[in-house]
């Protein structure tokens, strides 16, 4: 299992984003427990890097991203940069293009994700967790967006993750409230997939992240790739990726494996190819 704790792994920003990996497990912590893990443009800048780190690591399979502390996994956009870096439309857009440059990473990341929240998650916190593959969170975690309380707007692509999760009621109820909800009725609304005791959600995450970890590399890309092209407008489908994906999957080396393995009674060892 990855050593966790805050004072290790690689650090970018300073040290308010780490990076770790190990079996196959790639993870990005948010370590800003101090101001409940909220992001700074450094932290956004930072955590591309390391996305992009694991991204180009070919012993990484999967990647985890959670938040330090205990207490949140990401709070949102840091509020005390706001008067110098988001005052204002232009101020806004400048800071717009360099935050979501990093989560296009996200969006586009070609290995699986998993977002592990433990407490607040909030706003641009949202954003990131919404961007994962999958949620998993523990009971006491709770969930918003207060952009309606500070005078944001929201974004184009933070709405369309919210409203394919939970459905535009609830996207128009969070946004126009910037209520809370606990993890359970995030849970029933779709924005998490499993819930666990706090204790044991890293342990249960590990277990999922390494599942996957073990799994044919190309059938989980091709799942990936699929799954986005069937979220897009028919128009805008990539049928020729999902084609090609699909052929690379029959002619792998890991097919073969995966059929040996199966007739010989025995765990298959996948690579990728
Ligand atoms: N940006 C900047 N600082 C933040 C922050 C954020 N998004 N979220 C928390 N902090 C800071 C607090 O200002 C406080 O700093 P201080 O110790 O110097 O006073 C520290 O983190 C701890 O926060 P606190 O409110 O005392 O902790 P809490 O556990 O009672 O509440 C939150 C935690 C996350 C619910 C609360 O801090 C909050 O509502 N934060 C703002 C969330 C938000 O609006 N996010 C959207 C931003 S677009």
């Amino acid at each position: 299992m990855p050593d966790i704790s805050s004072t290790t792994g690689t650090p970018y920003a300073g040290g308010k984003i780490l990076k770790h990996a190990a079996d196959g497990v790639g993870v990005v912590t948010f370590n800003n427990p101090d101001k409940r893990n909220a992001m700074s443009l450094e932290m956004w800048e930072g955590f591309g890097e390391a996305l992009a780190a694991l991204r180009d690591d070919d012993t990484v399979r999967v990647v985890i991203l959670r938040g330090a502390g205990g207490k949140a996994f990401v709070s949102g956009a840091d509020i005390s940069q706001f008067e110098k870096t988001r005052h204002n439309a232009a101020a806004s857009e400048e800071y717009a293009k360099r935050s979501a440059a990093q989560r296009a990473l996200l969006a586009d990341y070609p290995k699986p994700t998993i977002a592990c929240i433990d407490g607040y998650c909030l706003g641009g916190g949202m954003q990131v967790a919404m961007l994962a593959d999958i949620r998993l969170a523990s009971h006491g975690s709770q969930f918003g967006i207060p952009a309606a309380r500070l005078g944001i707007a929201y974004g184009y692509d933070g709405l369309r993750h919210l409203v394919s999760l939970a459905g535009p009621a609830w996207a128009r109820l969070l946004m126009y409230t910037g209520m809370r909800i606990d993890s359970a009725e995030a849970l029933r609304i779709g924005l998490v997939e499993r819930l666990f005791p706090a204790g044991e959600l890293w342990g249960e995450t590990m277990t999922i992240a390494e599942t996957i970890a073990q799994n044919a590399p190309l059938a989980i890309k091709a799942a990936k790739i699929t799954i986005a092209q069937v979220l897009k407008d028919e128009s805008a489908r990539d049928m020729e990726a999902i084609k090609a994906i699909g052929n690379a999957c029959m002619d792998s080396e890991d097919f073969r494996e995966g059929r040996q393995a199966f007739m010989e009674k025995r765990k298959p060892k996948f690579r990728g190819r």
